[in-house]
C-alpha cells in the first residue's frame, strides 16, 4: 500500500446571527471600542442565541454547508472529528450526534480537546486517518461556543471571544498535495494562565464554586499573550526549516485569531508580508478551535491549487504548533 498524503477537498462554515458589538460591550462593563479595537482588533462577535442550542447547532450548519457544496453523500463519510473546547455536555459526545444528524451513518466520530490549538491538532488526526489507508474521508469540524464559558461581567475575557464552527473535508490525494509536515507541541504547566477550573474531576461543578464563578474561563491574559508569540514563532521556524521552506515560499499564514497584535508580532518576527496573513478576528474574535476552518471560509476562493499555506495556533494546556499543507483545488 501506497502512503497518500491528506488534503483538503471542501470547506463549510456558519456563525450565528447575533452580533455583539463593541457599543454594545460598552453597555455592559467598563470598556471602550477605542480599548477593544487598539488592545485586540475586534469589532464585533457572533453569539449563538439561546445558548442552549448547544456547540452541534453550529457544528450542524457548517458541515450541513460542506455536504451541499461539495455534493456529498454523508452515508460516504468514514469519521467526524468535532474539535471543541465547549462540547454539548461533558459526556456524551458531540460528535457522535453530529454526526447522526447530518447522515453520516457509517461513521464513527469523537470529540478532540485542544482549546484554540484543537483544530490544528484535528488536521493531524484526520490526516493520520487518512494516509492510514483505512479511511477515505475525515470531517473535521473546529467549533465553540464560548460565549457559555465567558463571565459578561468580566472585561478582560468577554470582550475577546465569539462563537462559531467551520468544516473541512480531508480525502487522499494522489498529487501529494495536503498536509505535508507538522510541530505540535504542549506544556501542561501552562493550565495556571488559562483555565476553567470548576466542573472537572478535581474539583466537580456546586454551588460553591457557581457562586465563585470558576465555572467561567479564566485567562491571564500577558503571560499567555508572551508564550503565544513566542511558542508560534518557534514552531513555524522549525516547519519552515524542516521542509527548506523561507517566508518567501509561503503563500498564506492561518494563524488562530486571538487578538490582532499576536498576529502583528508574528509577521513582525517572521519579516512577513501582511499580505500573507489571513485575518477576519476583527468580525468574529476568538472562536477557539473554529478560528482556522473560518479563515478559510472567509478565504476560500482566494486559495489556488498548489499554493502554500502555513497554519499555527496557540490555546489552553498550553497547546501549540505550526502546519504545512499544500491547497488542492481551485473553487
Ligand atoms: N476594557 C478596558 N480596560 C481593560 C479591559 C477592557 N476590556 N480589559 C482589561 N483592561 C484593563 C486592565 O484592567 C488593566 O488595567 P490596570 O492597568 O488599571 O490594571 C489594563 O487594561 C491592562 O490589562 P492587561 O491585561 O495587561 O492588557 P493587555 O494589553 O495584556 O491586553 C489581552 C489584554 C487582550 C487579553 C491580551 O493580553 C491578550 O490578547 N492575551 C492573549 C490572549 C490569547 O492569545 N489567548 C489565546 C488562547 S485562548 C484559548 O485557548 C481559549
Amino acid at each position: 500500500m501506497t502512503t497518500k498524503t491528506a488534503a483538503i477537498t471542501a470547506v463549510g462554515g456558519y456563525v450565528p446571527e447575533h452580533v455583539l458589538t463593541n457599543a454594545a460591550l460598552e453597555q455592559m462593563v467598563d470598556t471602550n471600542d477605542e480599548w477593544i479595537t487598539s488592545r485586540t482588533g475586534i469589532k464585533e462577535r457572533r453569539i449563538l442565541k439561546p445558548t442552549s442550542l448547544g456547540t452541534s447547532f453550529m457544528a450542524i450548519a457548517a458541515a450541513r454547508e460542506l455536504v451541499q457544496k461539495k455534493n456529498l453523500d454523508p452515508a460516504a463519510i468514514d469519521l467526524v472529528i468535532v474539535s471543541t473546547a465547549t462540547p454539548d455536555m461533558p459526556v456524551s459526545s458531540t460528535a457522535a450526534f453530529v454526526a447522526t444528524e447530518i447522515g453520516a451513518l457509517n461513521a464513527f466520530a469523537y470529540d478532540l480537546q485542544g482549546a484554540c490549538s484543537g483544530f490544528l491538532y484535528g488536521m493531524s488526526a484526520a490526516s493520520a486517518h487518512i494516509s492510514s489507508g483505512r479511511y477515505q474521508k475525515v470531517l473535521l469540524i473546529g467549533a465553540d461556543t464560548m460565549s457559555s464559558i465567558i463571565d459578561y461581567t468580566d472585561r478582560s475575557t468577554c470582550v475577546i471571544f465569539g462563537d462559531g464552527a467551520g468544516a473541512v473535508l480531508f480525502e487522499p490525494n494522489d498529487e501529494d498535495l495536503g498536509l505535508q509536515d507538522e510541530v505540535l507541541r504542549v506544556d501542561g504547566k501552562g493550565r495556571e494562565f488559562l483555565k476553567i477550573e470548576a466542573g472537572g474531576s478535581m474539583l466537580p461543578a456546586s454551588s460553591d464554586t457557581v457562586a465563585a464563578g470558576k465555572h467561567f474561563l479564566h485567562q491571564e491574559g500577558r503571560p499567555v499573550f508572551k508564550f503565544a508569540v513566542s511558542n508560534m514563532v518557534d514552531a513555524i521556524e522549525q516547519v519552515l526549516d524542516q521542509n527548506n521552506l523561507t517566508k518567501n515560499d509561503i503563500d498564506y499564514v492561518v494563524a488562530h485569531q486571538a487578538n490582532k497584535r499576536i498576529l502583528d508580532a508574528i509577521a513582525k518576527n517572521l519579516d512577513l508580508d501582511y499580505e500573507q496573513m489571513l485575518v477576519n478576528i476583527e468580525r468574529y474574535g476568538n472562536t477557539t478551535a473554529a478560528t482556522l476552518p473560518l479563515l478559510l471560509w472567509d478565504y476560500e476562493s482566494k486559495l489556488k491549487k498548489n499554493q502554500k499555506l502555513l497554519f499555527t495556533a496557540f490555546g489552553g494546556g498550553f497547546t501549540w504548533g505550526a502546519t504545512y499543507l499544500t491547497w488542492a483545488y481551485n473553487t
